[in-house]
């Protein structure tokens, strides 16, 4: 099969959706792998890394002579959308519940599209989930955005010029990206407490060595069967804002990264709670995307409030692009080798993974499931 790989079109993209590694595996599996050169250059990939391993570098011209499959990180652009071969399928982030008039275009020109987001987070598809690999890497890089916007060091020092007490560091959800950044502010030295519903978060924060606040309002109903958390009524929403207000007063650096699939994001840090915060208190709010866990969160921007600056960076797996092409890389790979029976792309309907993914096929848009 012959798989094709571009350079990313979107602004700040640096990510390449195949390394040569992934690459590599590929052509050994049969495949017929070409990149247009240049792809992976800005995420520290040169064109001769996938020479190197068989794939053929191409100018953008010709990659999509007689391509079965295109891989690739962001949505197609129109004029990348005019590029693609009429019945060829597409695997990218599509974010199909936005992206209505492009999901549209490619079922007029009959190209079959998988979106990235809907992998479902089942056990056999772990492999395969670039939401998680990339928001363990949004979570890793958060709490370095946030130290260097903090006014303080995060470690505990002594020196001779006087002790240093750790900086405080809240991460409100642990799941993929919250944990990851637990884990990062402890190796940085921060003192880290957490907070999330789901019962199974806390023996998980405490595994990292964060102390887990709030225990008391964790309900054992509060994950729903697919392992999110389900949405807080009115009342419990109240009980854990009251909670975090109390906590939020105490603490300098706030990573949030609360979310709810298929829903705007939680309100949980409200505008007046950020009045009562330290001096210099820096949050950072993963979810600013999907509306905010901060009242005051705006995408992409950095806000201040008083003495707190709150920002909502949307692209931080972009700019960690060697180890997130990688990660992205390997989901892909797995992907593809999932999909794939006898050197062609095999789609199942009937297989979770496949049918979750699949948002255009026969020239139709499929109304996206949420995943
Ligand atoms: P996840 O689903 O693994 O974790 C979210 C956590 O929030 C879950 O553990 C859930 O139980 C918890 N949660 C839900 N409601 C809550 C509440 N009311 N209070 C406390 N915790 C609550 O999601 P993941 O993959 O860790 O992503 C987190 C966020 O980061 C998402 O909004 C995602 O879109 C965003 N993200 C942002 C990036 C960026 O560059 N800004 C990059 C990657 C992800």
């Amino acid at each position: 099969m012959r798989i094709a790989v571009p350079l990313e079109s979107a602004a700040g993209e640096h990510r390449v959706a195949l390394t040569p590694d992934s690459a590599g595996r590929l052509v050994k599996g049969g495949h017929d792998v070409r990149i247009q050169a240049g792809a992976g250059t800005r995420a520290g990939f040169p064109d001769s890394a996938y020479e190197s391993v068989g794939a053929t570098v191409v100018d953008g011209a010709s990659l999509y002579a007689d391509v079965a499959l295109v891989c690739r990180v962001q949505p197609p652009t129109p004029a990348d959308v005019a590029r693609l071969p009429e019945g060829c399928t597409l695997l990218a982030l599509l974010a199909p519940s936005r992206n209505g008039p492009l999901l549209a275009t490619l079922a007029s020109r009959n190209v079959t599209a998988l979106a990235l987001e809907q992998v479902p987070r089942i056990t056999r598809a772990q492999s395969m989930d670039v939401l998680s690999s990339q928001s363990t890497v949004a979570g890793y890089k958060a709490v370095l955005v946030g130290a260097s916007a903090l006014p303080k060091f995060l470690p505990m020092l002594t020196t001779a010029a006087g002790n240093v007490s750790p900086a405080r560091v809240f991460v409100i959800g642990a799941g993929v990206a919250g944990l990851q950044a637990i884990a990062t502010a402890r190796r940085l030295g921060g003192v880290v407490s957490a907070f999330d519903v789901r019962p199974a978060a806390r023996e998980q924060v405490q595994s990292l060595g964060a102390t887990f606040v709030a225990a008391e309002l964790v309900g054992a109903d509060a994950q729903t069967a697919g392992g999110y958390a389900r949405a807080q009524s009115d009342d419990e929403a109240r009980r854990t804002r009251d909670a975090l207000a109390a906590h939020l007063k105490e603490v300098d650096l706030v990573i949030t990264t609360a979310q709810i699939p298929g829903r705007p994001a939680p309100r949980l840090v409200t505008a007046e709670m950020v009045t009562h915060m330290r001096p210099g208190a820096v949050i950072i709010d993963l979810a600013a995307e999907s509306g905010g866990n901060c009242e005051l969160t705006i995408a992409g921007e950095t806000v201040r409030s008083g003495s707190v600056t709150i920002l909502g960076p949307v692209d931080l797996p972009a700019t960690v692009p060697y180890h997130a092409s990688q990660m992205f890389g390997k989901n892909v790979l797995a992907l593809v080798t999932h999909l794939s029976h006898e050197g062609a792309l095999h789609l199942d309907r009937n297989d979770e993974i496949t049918s979750a993914m699949t948002v255009v096929r026969d020239g139709q848009v499929v109304v996206p499931h949420p995943k």
